[in-house]
């Protein structure tokens, strides 16, 4: 059981590392917002605190895209890497360190990780089959090849199943493998391999999930995968791109069957050895900067206790729920495994929508980074849309009118009202804070609101800290509205400065306690109350302390934002869709991020299945009774259907690509014979058939009643 914060420990909060190969886009900035607006709180609550991230260099989707621009993937990261760093401030997003994978500090700590792994002997070398393009004459890593879940039966890339089950897939493991290169079908070649033995670590990894704080997708999806057998984890690539696996070792490195290691000198690390360890890097780099005094590195991240009894900080990582088998298996046992702490807490975020639809960057179908800051409008609106748009786990929706209409009620009408009037009243008739004392229904409501605050941290509700501050304002304006204070004035003078000095203590916690989401029209907020200095170094009981007795008049801390903008806006990103080939059906950005061109049509399979075979597949048709989106999942949708001899519950990978409203009574066809799976937690009993990447579902001209036979 973990103290609540604020702890006497030094905390690191973490964003999942942005692969530095494209423009960002507002659905990418989901994480570093509230990666900031949490560590901005922790921070407010007095906990020592450290805001890191880098880019993430290395991995087969920068060498791929790379290769297509025809630029050496350092270039070509860099060039991203570089456009990060200027991007993340403009959305008040502010890291104590943002480093990257690639610089020295990464490298070396990196290698000293596989050497305590190694010498932990917790590292072997395997002969292992690994896809293969024989006309490039090169092996297929990862994302150079896609094919078919072993696991699920869906189209997966070659180290996830990103459409179907979210497995992590191994080397070897994808089946019918594709290159992505040729687009032909690849071969199998032998090639000697590093794996961790994730399997000595299964006993910790059960305690530690067991301990592990954050949101309950992280907590709870990894069990199935530690109460599991756990496989060894494939930890290099054949690639020229990466950091090289640190060589010298190989007759050191157990091997299972026989024959001596071949040279290690071509194997670089797998992306995900060297991406989550840039968390440390970056810490690391944070500490040589300000001085260990002022943050110790070591402090959070080595454990200098013992096993029973460990010594470290509060690890805190943010991420896209894609990736938390990564954050809450892989990476607590490559901690483990060289010493390290473990996280305390893992905050994953569900998927962020455009006006409904997935993003889809080869479509221009995004609003980019650029696009809003071009917009002129003011990053907070968009951090406070993003972030209490929806509960953290939950998909959330970005869409001009949807940020309008919040910013229009909850910004303009309740917060930014509140302050206007009730500061503009101050200084017309007191010049400032009235000479009174705070009620004690106005001091028990800021005190409310503050406790509200730290449970939102503690509870990790980043959504909450975005809400305290507006349900604070809505009492202000009620209070307000039901003491007339304009009506006192004359009558009754001493109540009208009670009210009033209230309202103006509520304007000072108001603007300590939106800092977090809103810093930048905290500060402003900060200032028209004549406070000096920043509120980003004021604690959260600043927001009980009295406010100066003078401030200037005040101006509106928001702006409406007009039906014409939003029209404008809403225009542009229509006409980009339009020129980049119109706006049929989105696809997520993951499915195309590699796909680069458009596919052409796979070859027809060499080999021929027999009647016989074809006769093992019983298909029928169904009618769908109900379609629901499998909550956390990118793209399951769970189906029951009738197949004329009883209902069945299947799981399908339509989720962006149907409006699942719309499909009940539409008449499909599912394979009823094939083996139950479960996906996502949630058992399915069948498949449908759909064409292509856009999920086309099969269905029957005539009339077929459900349970009929496809033959
Ligand atoms: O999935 C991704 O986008 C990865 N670049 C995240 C890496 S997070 C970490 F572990 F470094
Ligand atoms: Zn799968």
């Amino acid at each position: 059981m973990h103290e609540e914060f604020p702890t006497d420990e030094p905390a690191v909060v973490t964003c999942g590392l942005p692969y530095a190969n494209g423009d960002l886009h507002v659905g990418h900035l989901r994480t570093y917002v509230s990666g900031d607006a949490l560590s901005r709180a922790l921070e407010r609550v007095g906990q020592d605190v450290a805001f890191v991230c880098g880019s993430d260099m290395h991995g087969t989707p920068i060498a791929v895209n790379a290769a297509e621009e025809g630029v050496d993937p350092e270039t070509y990261a860099f060039e991203y890497h570089e456009q990060y760093e200027e991007t993340f401030p403009k959305f008040n997003v502010e890291f104590d360190n943002y480093g990257h994978t690639h610089d020295e500090t990464n490298t070396e700590l990196t290698r000293e990780f596989v050497r305590s792994w190694i010498d932990g002997d917790h590292v072997v070398e395997k002969e292992i089959e690994v896809a293969w393009d024989a006309e490039a004459d090169q092996p297929l890593p990862d994302r150079f090849v896609e094919g078919t879940c072993p696991y699920c039966g869906e189209y997966a890339r070659g180290d996830e199943c990103d459409e179907g089950c979210q497995r992590h897939l191994e080397p070897g493991e994808i089946e019918d493998p594709v290159s992505t290169i040729t687009g032909n079908p690849a071969e199998y070649r032998t090639r000697p391999h590093k794996f961790l033995r994730l399997a000595d670590f299964q006993e910790y990894l059960a305690g530690f999930i067991d301990r592990l704080e954050g949101t309950e997708n992280a907590k709870n999806q990894p069990r199935e995968w530690i109460e599991g057998e756990l496989q060894d984890l494939c930890i290099t690539r054949d690639m020229d791109w990466g950091i090289d696996y640190p060589g010298g070792e190989a007759s050191e490195t157990p091997r299972e069957g026989g024959e001596a290691a071949e040279s290690e000198e071509d194997l670089v690390l797998y992306v995900w050895v060297d991406a989550p360890i840039e968390y440390v890097s970056s810490t690391k780099q944070y500490s040589e900067r300000v001085g260990a005094d002022q943050f110790d590195w070591e402090a959070v991240w080595k454990n200098r206790g013992t096993d029973e009894e460990p010594d470290g900080g509060e690890i805190i990582h943010i991420i896209g729920h894609d990736i938390i088998q990564h954050h809450t298996v892989f990476w607590p046992a490559m901690l483990r495994g060289a010493g390290y702490n473990e996280p305390r807490a893992v905050m994953a975020c569900g998927f962020v929508n455009l006006d409904g639809d997935a993003f889809s960057t080869s479509r221009n179908r995004a609003v980019w980074a650029d696009d809003y800051v071009a917009s002129g409008l003011h990053p907070d609106l968009y951090r406070y849309h993003i972030v209490t748009g929806s509960e953290f786990v939950a998909d959330v929706d970005f869409s001009w009118d949807g940020l309008a209409e919040r910013v229009n009620s909850e910004l303009v009408g309740t917060l930014g009202n509140f302050c206007y009037r009730s500061l503009l009243f101050a200084e017309r008739n007191y010049g400032g804070t009235p000479d009174a004392a705070v009620s004690d229904e106005v001091r028990e409501e800021i005190e409310a609101a503050m406790d509200d605050f730290r449970a939102a941290i503690n509870d990790y509700r980043v959504r909450g800290l975005g809400q305290v501050p507006v349900e604070l304002a809505r009492f202000g304006n009620e209070y307000i509205q039901r003491h007339e204070p304009w009506k006192l004035t004359d009558d009754d003078p001493e109540a009208a400065a009670q009210v009033i000095r209230d309202c103006v203590q509520i304007s000072k916690a108001l603007a300590v306690l939106m800092e977090p989401v809103l810093p930048g029209k905290a500060e402003e907020l900060w200032d028209q109350i004549g406070e000096a200095g920043s509120v980003h170094d004021a604690s959260l009981e600043e927001a009980l302390a009295a406010p100066p007795a003078e401030f200037d008049e005040p101006e509106e801390l928001f702006d409406k934002l007009e039906d014409e903008t939003v029209a404008e806006l809403n225009e542009q990103l229509q006409t980009r869709i339009e020129a980049a080939g119109g706006d049929e059906e989105s696809e997520s950005d993951e499915d195309e991020a590699d796909d680069g061109e458009d596919v052409d049509v796979a070859p027809i399979a060499d080999e021929r299945v027999s009647f016989e075979q074809f006769k093992q597949l019983d298909l029928r048709v169904a009618e769908v009774l109900e379609a629901e989106p499998i909550e956390g999942a990118d793209d399951l949708a769970r189906l029951v259907v009738d197949v004329g001899v009883e209902t069945r519950q299947i799981v399908a990978g339509i989720k962006q690509l149907h409006d699942l409203e719309e499909l009940p009574g539409t008449r499909i066809v599912v394979v009823a014979n094939l083996e139950k799976s479960e996906l996502f937690g949630v058992e399915s009993d069948g498949m449908l058939l759909a064409a292509g990447e856009e999920a086309d579902l099969l269905t029957t001209v005539g009339d077929a009643d459900p349970g009929t036979k496809v033959q």
